[in-house]
């Protein structure tokens, strides 16, 4: 069986199993992500916050110098942060991606979250003295997807999208769009299914990217680094996955995985362990039964399977615009 791929309005394919790289240092990334192009990743998603989009860059430019890979063959995502949600900063941080990435074009640019912050030279995260994000409460979505438009329009990013937004929001801009959105990455694992925002957008024509779909193991390890005490489930040791796994011969994460891909969305799992990345990919030779489907589907948790709050950000739900 081939892979598989999500085709999005624009007419692109995206493949559906990307390599997450949030979190991972420069020095892991630039082994783990010539791993990953080796056991066929072509989709790679990374984002200006994660600040790696520079080795991400180097190693790119070299499989594309080398003719190892052609441009077309890649599939690359980043994200514009939210202290560029600023309809004057957009192009500005855009450049800086494209730039650090040694792109002539992305193909899928992403407004990473719905709520802002006030922009400060040199610092993605600003902060007062309490240790509160100086957050910008006058966001204007739609003059920002206005300048999101164009950069479809100029052909440098092939398609625009949004990241974190509710339902809401995402109606906001699909109501006042002359480019509607190609795509929606949000949190989306067994635990969290996102049933209702999927539907939403599948009604609208805008494809869906699970972010931290092993069940944010990466944002569980970040948030613990933070200090914050929260019983994290473990999706990848849950019984029903394991007997699952069991029976086709394959790992929990591989279900985990395999069961978002099958819904038509696509995953971005973050690993730099080869073995690890290597297995998440390689769930393109197996097909759940529709047995197996509702008992995953069962395991669903709605809302309280969220992990991705973003309550790290301290005083961000102020923000008028703060999706959840
Ligand atoms: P590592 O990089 O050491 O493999 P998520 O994308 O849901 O946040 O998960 C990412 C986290 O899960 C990372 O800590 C990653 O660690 C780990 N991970 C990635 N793939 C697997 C897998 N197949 N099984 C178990 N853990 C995994």
């Amino acid at each position: 069986m081939s892979k598989i791929n999500v085709n999005l309005p624009t007419g692109a394919a995206m493949p559906a199993l990307g390599f997450g790289t949030w979190q991972a240092t420069d020095e892991e990334l630039e082994s783990a992500l010539n791993n990953a192009l080796e056991c066929g990743y072509r989709h790679i998603d990374t984002a200006l916050v994660y600040e790696n989009e520079a080795v991400i860059g180097k190693v790119l430019k070299q499989w594309l110098d080398s003719g190892r890979l052609k441009r077309e063959d890649l599939f690359v995502v980043t994200k514009l942060p939210p202290s560029g949600n600023h309809p004057c900063l957009v192009r500005k941080f855009f450049t800086q991606s494209l730039d650090a990435l040694q792109l002539e074009y992305l193909d899928l640019y992403l407004i990473h979250t719905p709520f802002a912050f006030k922009y400060v030279e040199g610092n993605l995260h600003p902060t007062n003295e309490d240790g509160e994000f100086l957050v910008d409460i006058n966001t204007d979505h739609i003059a920002i997807w206005r300048e999101m438009e164009k950069l479809q329009d100029e052909g440098l990013a092939k398609a625009i999208g949004l990241s974190n937004f509710n339902e809401r929001q995402i109606k906001r801009i699909c109501d006042n769009a002359r480019v509607k959105p190609s795509n929606l990455q949000v949190e989306l694992h067994v635990y969290f299914q996102q049933r209702p925002l999927v539907e939403f957008c599948k009604q609208r024509n805008i494809t869906i990217t699970a972010y931290s779909p092993l069940g944010s193991r990466g944002i569980t390890s970040f948030m613990k680094k933070l200090g914050f005490d929260r019983d994290f489930p473990d999706l990848l040791s849950n019984p029903v996955i394991l007997e699952i796994a069991k029976k086709y011969g394959k790992s929990a994460g591989q279900i985990l995985l395999r069961h978002i891909v099958q819904r038509g969305i696509a995953a971005i799992p973050k690993s730099t362990n080869q073995e690890r990345m290597k297995q998440n990919i390689d769930i393109f030779d197996f097909e759940l039964s529709p047995e197996d489907i509702t008992k995953v589907d069962n395991l669903d948790l709605g809302e309280d399977g969220r992990v991705c709050d973003f309550a790290f950000f301290k005083g961000l739900n102020k923000h008028p615009e703060f999706p959840f």
